[in-house]
């Protein structure tokens, strides 16, 4: 039997690009087996601001004398989190919120992301759409939801008489997870705090979370998107409570685009909600 001959160059970055690996990360090759098992101090000061260096839980002395460089480990999950929580509460302004993130070394996607993605729209937007992660579009232009699902995100925002001067749109993680790979339960929790900051700050009068995985990240619901959209939450910002519906995220319509009818009447309701009689929770 004659063995199959070698791929080629163009077959391998095929099967590649089918797997979602489609960026490069180095020049080089790295050997991650050769990687001492340490964590780097996290990097939480603002842009400007000297850093905050502080040894995750689980680092050895030895490791802050000599830090792996930025982008070959993340550190401890834990300790990731607590400082994600503790700088986020220190935010005092958007554009601080965002200096924060951009200084931010918790979280491991920031080193395989190309930049920040941060937020898009009027941030003071009656209304906040969050979704998931950004994918390699919004990777590419540094703003959320400007690929295909983003068009019809727009088509959404329009149905409601609204645009991306009058909406205000992010993620839950403001980094593109490689190959648009599903974000792990630590890299949620460790952008969970800044998401939460942002919406605090925007201080909108409705969110819409986009999808499952915001929804029950931010809204804490535990049934699928086909239970919970539709339905009014409460959402305590920790400054005032707020109104919260999910509905379909938008590359969820693009594969199923028969929910696209439930997702309007979602729209539907949203509408009513903004409309200028219609008033937040905190005042009725
Ligand atoms: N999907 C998301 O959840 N967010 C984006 O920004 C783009 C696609």
């Amino acid at each position: 039997m004659t063995p199959d001959p070698a791929p080629t160059v163009r077959q391998l970055l095929a099967f590649y690009l089918e797997a979602g690996v489609d960026c490069a990360l180095t020049e080089e090759p790295v050997d991650r087996l050769s990687e001492a098992d340490t964590a780097p101090a996290i990097r939480t000061a603002a842009a400007g601001e000297p850093a905050q260096a502080r040894p995750a839980r689980t680092t050895p002395a030895t490791t802050l004398a000599a830090p792996a460089p930025r982008h070959e480990i993340a550190p401890a999950p834990e300790a990731a989190i607590s400082s994600a929580r503790e700088a986020a509460r220190t935010a005092p302004t958007l554009p601080a919120l965002r200096a924060l993130l951009e200084n931010f070394d918790g979280c491991a996607l920031k080193f395989t992301a190309t930049r920040l993605v941060f937020a898009d729209g009027n941030p003071q937007a009656r209304v906040m759409f969050v979704g998931e992660a950004p994918g390699r579009d919004e990777d590419i232009a540094g703003l959320p939801f400007v690929g295909r699902s983003g068009k019809l995100l727009d088509r959404m925002i329009a149905a409601i008489g609204l645009d991306r001067t009058s909406a205000y749109i992010a993620n839950v993680i403001p980094w593109r997870p490689p190959g648009n790979r599903t974000p792990t339960p630590q890299e949620t929790q460790i952008c969970l705090p800044f998401i939460q900051r942002q919406i605090e700050l925007v201080n909108p009068d409705v969110l819409v979370t986009l999808g499952n995985p915001s929804t029950q990240t931010l809204l804490a619901a535990r049934e699928g998107i086909m239970r919970t959209r539709g339905k009014w939450f409460d959402y305590h910002t920790g400054t005032r409570t707020i109104r919260a519906m999910a509905t379909f995220h938008p590359a969820y319509l693009l594969r199923s685009p028969s929910y696209k009818r439930l997702s309007w009447q979602d729209l539907r309701s949203i509408a009513k909600a903004l409309e200028p009689h219609s008033r937040s929770l905190e005042n009725s």
